[in-house]
């Protein structure tokens, strides 16, 4: 509970919010285990606001806050609040001054050990999944296109901003509104209506983007959405990171109870992998202790380390010496897919930063640091980027790590209060490709430079205990390593072909987009990336810096991706993966 990250005050921040019609059809109280809300205190409403904006239809005759909560967590919001015996509101933002604690002083009706607020006074609660909002601005929503807002199950997006004057809306004043308010989504109408929303309404479609064509009042060379129709915003940062539904990456099957105080992340260190490991005839026995011992890193609450767009990473797990450091190195390699597939343009060209960060790690593993390999010691030196936050508190334990039998624990550092789900994930297996880059010198690609510098998905050993021995070997293309396609040995040849096609997006996402001439912000720009996948053995000067002229036309980028996964594809067909993986965390 204490590692929990606390926001001690409400957000308070005054919604233009006239006429609210935040009822239509709410969605049912989540019924999944999260995290538990935080006391925030006791607030007052003042000067005619509503303090929290969306009032729940449940009865309140026998409401309590965990039934209040629910419903709220079930519909997005990021806080719950209770007033008068049980009336339940939620909101993004709370509209009035923190009062004096006494003043909650009216027990729930379903719960009298319970307290739901006073007269216009409200107990209010606050969902810890969400980020920090004060640094968010109108330039983090991110334009979603052209929307419907015309189905017979309400709004698109419920929240009506008609103190925002439509004679002058612009796109601006409307996602300002929308900031104002905490809301992540925000919608222009009609040329001069204004919508905010925590969630899109059911019944919302894509539409043509031609269907969005009429100019904003305030501004006729922006366009605010058409007839019915929306254009559509989000900021990724003002939604939770763990909305309903959401399972922690790596859980396996000891599920946390609804009523944990912590989501865990696991993962694992690296087997001391001898590098003299050739042609031994006499084989060692396959239980060596080496490969047994792991660490895994237990982290609260899991949240975001380096951020690009939309994409968060996954903390890296902690590390204090040669070994662990490695570790840390190939969980951020395999990383670096993950962040080309889901960071969205344009930020998506971050992610090479991302990629040039784990080089560093590598070097830094290698160059000795005087004060010692610490993760502390390096995030001081080479903090992440693009994210406001600390990095997230870690918790070590020591466990011995087999995939058939239950870990008999040695628990080095014990955690204090948090639940930790054991896993069977370990060891961090090293991000070499079993697949191969495609050379070829007409467009210039091949090993170490491919097309815009944007590299093949990893695919590699399997790092599930769980999934050995039918599937050895997995595409690492997501964080959570469970959503990754896993394959047999028999379908090397497959996973293959799945990277080169994954590479193939990117590469028509990321590079052609970026050399489209419109927006003119990428064309004939140069990326540098350092070569990630490769461990710096020893010297300080393999992380070399490789660079990539993004000079092509979007048809010419197109081709030579197109070329490149076509050259992938053949290059790849007769791979087997043999010798590779032989065994769980033999790699
Ligand atoms: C009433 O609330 C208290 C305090 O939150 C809780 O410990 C108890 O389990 C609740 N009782 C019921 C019946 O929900
Ligand atoms: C959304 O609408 C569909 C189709 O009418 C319905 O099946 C579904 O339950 C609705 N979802 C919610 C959350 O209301
Ligand atoms: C009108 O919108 C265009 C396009 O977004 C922008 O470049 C311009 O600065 C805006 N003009 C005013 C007066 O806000
Ligand atoms: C693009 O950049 C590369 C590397 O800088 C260069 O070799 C090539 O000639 C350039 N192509 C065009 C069309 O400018």
């Amino acid at each position: 509970m204490a590692a929990l990250r606390t926001m001690a005050a409400a957000m308070a921040a005054v919604a233009l919010v006239g006429n609210v019609q935040a009822t239509e059809r709410p969605l049912p109280p989540c019924l999944d285990p999260f995290q538990p809300f935080v006391y925030s205190g006791c607030f007052g409403e003042t000067g005619g606001n509503q303090l929290l904006p969306y009032r729940s239809q449940s009865p309140s005759d026998d409401m309590t806050v965990e039934k209040c909560v629910a419903e709220c967590k079930g519909n997005g919001y990021r806080y719950a609040g209770l007033v008068y015996y049980g009336v339940c509101y939620c909101g993004q933002t709370v509209n009035g001054p923190q009062v004096d604690e006494g003043q909650c002083s009216f027990p729930c009706n379903g719960n009298k050990t319970e307290m739901c607020g006073g007269n216009s006074i409200f107990s209010v609660y606050q969902d810890p999944t969400f980020l920090p909002a004060e640094d968010v601005t109108i330039e983090d929503y991110d334009p979603l296109g052209c929307w419907t807002d015309d189905s017979s199950m309400g709004r698109a997006l419920v929240y009506r901003q008609d103190k925002v004057d439509g004679a002058s809306l612009t796109t601006e004043k409307c996602l300002q509104a929308c900031r104002d308010g905490g809301f992540p989504f925000a919608g222009t109408e009609f040329g001069g209506e204004c919508y905010c929303g925590v969630v899109i309404g059911n019944g919302t479609n894509a539409a043509p983007t031609g269907d969005c064509n009429m100019p904003c009042n305030g501004n006729s060379s922006q366009t605010c959405g058409g007839r019915s129709r929306l254009n559509l915003f989000v900021a990724h940062e003002l939604l939770s990171l763990e909305p309903c539904g959401y399972e922690p990456p790596v859980s396996s099957s000891t599920t946390l109870p609804p009523s944990s105080t912590s989501s865990s992340t696991s993962s694992t260190y690296p087997p001391i992998t001898s590098t003299t490991t050739t042609t031994s005839t006499s084989k060692t026995p396959a239980t060596t202790t080496s490969s047994s011992a792991c660490v895994s890193t237990t982290v609260v609450p899991p949240t975001c380390e380096w951020k690009c767009g939309k994409w968060c990473s996954s903390p890296l797990p902690d590390w204090d010496d040669d070994k662990t450091c490695k570790g840390a190195w190939s969980n951020c390699a395999l990383q670096v897919a993950s962040c080309f597939k889901h960071a969205g343009w344009p930020d998506v060209v971050d992610c090479f930063d991302f990629g040039d960060w784990c080089a560093d790690i590598s070097q830094y593993c290698n160059s000795k640091p005087s004060g010692g390999c610490r993760k502390s010691d390096f995030f001081g030196k080479k903090p992440p980027k693009g994210h406001p936050n600390k990095p997230p508190t870690t918790i070590t334990i020591t466990t011995t790590c087999k995939p058939t039998t239950t870990p008999p624990a040695t628990t080095s550092k014990p955690p204090a209060t948090t639940t930790t789900s054991s896993t069977t994930k370990c060891p961090i297996p090293t991000p070499t490709n079993i697949c191969t880059q495609p050379s070829n010198p007409h467009y210039g690609y091949g090993p170490g430079k491919p097309v815009g510098g944007i590299e093949m998905p990893v695919v590699t050993c399997n790092d599930l205990a769980d999934d050995w021995p039918a599937y050895p070997f997995k595409q690492y293309t997501d964080l959570d390593s469970r959503k990754c396609k896993k394959y047999p040995r028999s379908g090397c040849s497959n996973a293959c072909a799945d990277a080169c096609k994954e590479q193939y997006e990117d590469c028509v996402d990321v590079y052609a987009e970026g050399c489209k001439t419109k927006p003119g912000r990428h064309r004939g720009r140069e990326v540098t990336s350092k070569n990630y996948f490769e461990f710096a053995a020893g010297s300080a000067s393999k992380a070399e810096k490789r660079s990539f002229r993004w000079n092509d036309s979007w048809e010419s980028a197109v081709v030579k991706c197109k070329a490149q996964y076509v050259d992938c594809l053949k290059v790849n067909k007769g791979v087997t993966g043999a010798k590779k993986c032989p065994g769980f965390g033999e790699w």
